[in-house]
Order: C-alpha cells, then structure tokens, then sequence
C-alpha cells in the first residue's frame, strides 16, 4: 500500500510554564521559537522549535477545560503526542478508519499555522496519541 506518512511534523510535550520551557531549549540547545500561536478551540497556547524539517512543540494549556489541562492534572509534563506529516489528511484518517481504527476527529479539522489535522485516539495506536497534519 502506499505510503502516508511524509515526515514527522512535529513532537508535542506538554509543558505548565510555557517561557520557562522554551528558554531552558534556548539555553540548553540554542533552539529558536519559530512560531508561537494560541489555539483557542483546543485551549492552548504552543511555540514551535524548529529542528531539521520538523518542530518541536511545547505545549501549555489555556484555560482549565482544556484537554492539556487535564493531562497535565494527570500525567504531569511530558510526552503528549506525536504529530505525522501525510499529503492528504482526510485519507490518512479515512486509513485510519479503514482499520477499525477509532479517531478523536471524525473528519479533518483546522490546526496551527494554517494546518489541516485529525487526531488518532491512542487506544488505537498503541498507547501514543497521534495528529496527522496536512500543510
Ligand atoms: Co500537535
């Protein structure tokens, strides 16, 4: 079959003190925010580092119903999820959905930066929460 993935897009960790985060990855590593947005469908506020041809994205919540919120309440900072650069979102999540497998955006959305996405529930992909994103 071919291929969907094109590259990875970005690796997503959420974080509670969005300037603290990004000046240790400027201090430690020299990184840069390129681009800095607050999302407010999703309640949060990301800024993205740039590393080869994908990002790094620290990711804060705000407002308390937020879904990063209540990761954060509950697994503390980390690893959030993983976000896949494919061609076409909308057949990536329909390949998704072919498998049986179950998605948190039954049809794709807008993300960041002007980005379609989809997320995956991580029940399906074995335990990682995945975005599929569509430049
Ligand atoms: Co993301």
């Amino acid at each position: 079959m071919t291929e969907l993935f094109t590259e990875i897009d970005h690796i997503a960790i959420a974080v509670n003190d969005l300037p603290a985060a990004i000046a240790w990855y400027e201090e430690a590593f020299g990184a840069t925010v390129e681009h800095q947005e607050v999302v407010d469908s999703d309640g949060v506020e990301e800024a993205l580092l740039r590393v080869a041809d994908s990002y790094i994205q620290l990711l804060t919540p705000t407002r308390e119903d937020s879904p990063v919120a209540k990761y954060l309440a509950n697994k503390g900072e980390g690893l959030h999820h993983v976000g896949y650069r494919v061609k076409n979102c909308a057949e990536a999540l329909a390949a998704v959905k072919a498998t049986g497998g179950r998605v948190i955006d039954d049809a794709p959305r807008p993300g960041s930066r002007g980005t379609t996405v989809a997320f995956v529930h991580p029940k399906t992909s074995f335990g990682t929460l995945i975005e599929l994103v569509q430049e």
